[in-house]
């Protein structure tokens, strides 16, 4: 199904959520925010009193969990669209996103949920061009500087948004990386509408 999905890569406030839901919305695609699923067990962990540093007991409840991104962000019957965008969440996320078992439960599901789409399916995270879709017909990374990415990302301050930059970047377990073949587009000072214009003539000139 990679011959159906538009890969989108980038750090956190790049516009990564913004872009691919607009250009899901133009093409009557389906758009899978895969950052709210490992926010998604960081909350399901926090709750239960899991650290979330512990590796097995998080890759147990991922396995276990059955998780929902729209229209809402939903874990095992939770509705955690608010909670996943809180400052103990952002604190969190990196260390559960770092779990290779956690990461290969994500993938699978994220290769399933594409698979069920009867159109196709913009897909956003941080290894989407790289590991879970790196046949996909169309991979972008964006970029914006540190200031931009920080203001668009509000309370959660640029310090913040620097170290889970960095921890994503550096960890063993799929981190950030550019594609060699992805488009690659800085969104700072840049419209949602003109990055998504830019991308859709990008895909016209693309053979399908
Ligand atoms: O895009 P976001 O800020 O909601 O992502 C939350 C965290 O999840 C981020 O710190 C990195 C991680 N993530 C990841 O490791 N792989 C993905 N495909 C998506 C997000």
């Amino acid at each position: 199904m990679s011959d159906r999905v538009i890969a989108i890569d980038g750090p956190a406030g790049s516009g990564k959520s913004s872009v691919a839901r607009a250009l899901a919305s133009a093409l009557g695609w389906s758009f899978l925010d895969t950052g709210a699923m490992y926010r998604a067990v960081t909350v399901a962990a926090l709750d239960r009193g899991v650290e979330p540093s512990d590796a097995p007991a998080v890759a147990a409840l991922a396995r276990a969990a059955a998780i929902e991104t729209l229209p809402r962000v939903v874990i095992d019957g939770r509705d955690v669209e608010d909670a996943i965008r809180t400052e103990r969440v952002n604190e969190a996320v990196s260390i559960v996103a770092a779990n290779p078992e956690v990461r290969a439960q994500m993938v699978e599901r994220q290769r399933a949920f594409a698979d069920r789409q009867p159109e196709g399916t913009v897909v956003e995270g941080r290894d989407i061009t790289t590991v879970v879709f790196p046949n996909a017909t169309v991979k972008v990374f964006l970029t914006a500087s540190l200031e931009e990415r920080a203001r668009r990302r509000g309370e959660e301050g640029a310090a913040s948004v620097a170290r889970r930059d960095e921890a994503d970047a550096s960890r063993a377990a799929s981190p950030l990386r550019r594609a060699p073949d992805a488009l690659v587009l800085d969104t700072t000072g840049r419209s949602v509408e003109e990055v998504v214009e830019e991308i859709r003539a990008w895909l016209r000139t693309r053979p399908h």
